[in-house]
């Protein structure tokens, strides 16, 4: 008897990603997901020349340096990659715009509820558009209004998080949306993980932890170092100290720049119980305390009071590796679960018709 080979392995696996390549017009549907300052043309055009699907962090640059770094990432790779734009950004419509001119085949609209005006715009260009629904409810009308492919993130990824977990999400929209190719993102840093959620319905997943380390990434070596030493359960949810003052959730390894968070919440709260500052000068104060930290820690190597945002994955990073070795060891683990079940149910067989000599 023998058992599914390598090559049959991958093959099922590309078969099970069949909606999301046709989709993103790639190889393999592996999605980088857009990490502010880390996803630029390097790791980009690496994550795409190696047959996944790289995507811009647009993050809040202007729409004159998201066209040059459109350009110097086209001139890195000759295969799709997508841009990633933040709805909340003041200059949305022109960094749309910028999308088309430069003839971006795929827009990441992230951030919250995508304005109607911007989805239609870049449906109107041409380009793929791919929104993140974080529940049914609106994953259904992000459809209705005319995307091209869903991501849903859980609360174990890195960065911005909603409250749900990855698997419960994934319960909850892959079964009950098929109109649409639905990546999943959010804690997959293995590629048994990534064939789940691809048995579960999925088109591909997204991965953004698990490429930080990647030798293409221009993060800071201390950066690098702080995921590389970093566990699972490091990577934590900012802490809100007052819910009168609403703090975003945000994932990131705990450091000296957490706790100077929460005192900073409660000298400015207590500020504000004395009468010194209003209630909206003092939410402000709050919102704006990581104002730049991100960019501190992944280009400066500030890591103990920059924001190191991160995702429970990190710890499955235990070193620097090249992007194509990232994504073959992902897709060597999915082919390998796979031929591993297949081995013991045939085993399960020939037990059952008595061929093995077990009692
Ligand atoms: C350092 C960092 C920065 C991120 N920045 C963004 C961003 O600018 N826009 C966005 O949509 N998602 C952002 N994300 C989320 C990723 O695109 C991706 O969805 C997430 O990392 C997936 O979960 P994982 O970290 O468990 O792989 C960021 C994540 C990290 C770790």
């Amino acid at each position: 008897m023998t058992g599914m080979t390598q090559d049959a392995a991958r093959r099922r696996i590309q078969a099970l990603s069949a909606r999301g390549r046709s989709l993103l017009g790639v190889e393999h549907a592996i999605l980088g997901g857009a990490m502010t300052w880390v996803s630029e043309r390097s790791l980009v055009a690496a994550i795409s020349n190696a047959g996944g699907f790289g995507v811009l962090a647009c993050g809040s640059m202007t729409p004159d340096l998201l066209r040059a770094e459109i350009r110097a990432t086209q001139a890195r790779t000759a295969k799709p990659f997508g841009v990633n734009l933040i709805v909340m950004h003041s200059a949305l419509m022109d960094l749309i715009e910028v999308c088309g001119e430069e003839k971006v085949g795929c827009v990441v609209l992230a951030g919250g509820i995508p304005p109607r005006l911007a989805m239609r715009r870049v449906k109107a260009l041409d380009a793929t558009l791919i929104a993140f629904a974080p529940a049914l409810g609106l994953a259904r009308k992000l459809v209705r209004d005319g995307v091209d492919g869903l991501i849903i993130e859980g609360a174990e990824a890195g960065g911005h998080i909603g409250s749900v977990s990855t698997s419960v999400l994934a319960q909850e929209i892959l079964p009950n949306v098929p109109e649409v190719p639905v990546f999943v993102a959010g804690g997959i840093g293995r590629g048994e993980a990534m064939l789940a959620y691809l048995e579960m319905g999925a088109s591909g997943c997204q991965l953004g932890t698990k490429f930080v380390c990647a030798t293409e990434s221009i993060a800071h070596p201390a950066f690098k170092q702080a995921f590389i030493r970093g566990a699972a359960r490091d990577a934590m949810p900012s802490v809100q100290v007052d819910p009168r003052f609403p703090v975003i959730p945000v994932r990131a390894l705990q450091n000296e720049g957490q706790k100077r968070f929460i005192e900073a919440q409660h000298a400015v709260i207590a500020r504000w119980r004395a009468g010194e500052v209003d209630q909206k000068a003092a939410q402000l104060e709050i919102e704006h305390f990581w104002a730049g930290a991100l960019r501190r820690a992944v280009i400066d190597g500030d890591v103990e009071t920059g924001s190191l945002m991160a995702g429970q994955s990190v710890g499955l990073v235990d070193g620097e590796q090249p992007t194509a070795q990232i994504i073959e060891t992902l897709l060597d683990q999915a082919a390998a679960a796979l031929i591993q079940r297949d081995g013991a149910s045939a085993m399960d067989i020939a037990g059952d018709l008595g061929m093995t000599g077990g009692a």
